[in-house]
């Protein structure tokens, strides 16, 4: 039996981080074997992949470049990781996946979704989340909250604007699929935030097996 396949999205500060170790500990006190891991990155050449994507380099880097490398770590993450998890019955616990770049760098960057739609074909064929929670929280709110973290990444430096379409691309997703998606408002405590997200899995939990 295939395991479960759940992605964590959201902009920046939403929370992700916090909550996802959490649901990981509850998960495994009822499913054997739950792995956590993260976009980009998750295999040894996509954590290569993260540092080319998030680091600065002096030139800028093509918008076409950045969706590739996204893909290759993906393409990697899924055949090193995710997918012999899922073969195997394993929960895959994301922060992060092909959400992130229809929101990143389809809304954010301006690639056309049909675009990053052909290479997610290609690169994951059938293979989507069977649940996505994405934790939502103003782009002022989410950015003032990140901004008190580290060195900002090549990311985190992108204006207003930029983290506006990146929200938009994700309730417009959200909306569209409200069996796939979940969003939760990251603006509530940690603790009420888990809370709703256990109980969105936990029906995960109970639901039909493929
Ligand atoms: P993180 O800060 O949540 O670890 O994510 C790293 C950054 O990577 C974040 O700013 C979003 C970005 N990203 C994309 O642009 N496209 C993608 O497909 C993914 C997975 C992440």
């Amino acid at each position: 039996m295939r395991g479960r396949f759940i992605t964590l999205e959201g902009g920046e500060g939403a929370g992700k981080s916090t909550q996802l170790p959490l649901l990981a500990e509850w998960l495994r006190s009822r499913i054997d074997t739950v792995v956590t891991t993260r976009e980009p990155g998750g295999s040894a050449l996509g954590e290569e992949v993260r540092e080319l994507l998030l680091g600065h380099r002096g030139q800028a880097m093509s918008a076409d470049a950045e969706l590739l490398l996204v893909f290759a770590a993906r393409a990697e993450h899924l055949d090193k990781i995710i997918a012999p998890a899922l073969n195997a019955g394993h929960w895959v616990l994301c922060d992060r996946f092909t959400d992130a770049t229809y929101a990143y760098q389809g809304a954010g960057r301006g690639i056309e979704e049909d675009r990053i739609a052909a290479v997610e074909q290609w690169v994951q064929g059938a293979l989507r989340p069977d649940l996505c929670i994405v934790l939502d929280i103003p782009v002022a709110e989410g950015m003032g909250r990140a901004g008190r973290r580290s060195q900002p990444d090549r990311f985190e430096i992108e204006d207003r604007a930029f983290f506006e379409r990146v929200r938009e691309s994700y309730l417009r997703r959200a909306a569209v699929d409200s069996g796939r998606y979940v969003v939760m408002d990251a603006r509530q405590s940690v603790e009420r935030l888990q809370a709703r997200i256990r109980e969105r899995v936990e029906a995960c939990l109970l639901g039909p097996h493929d």
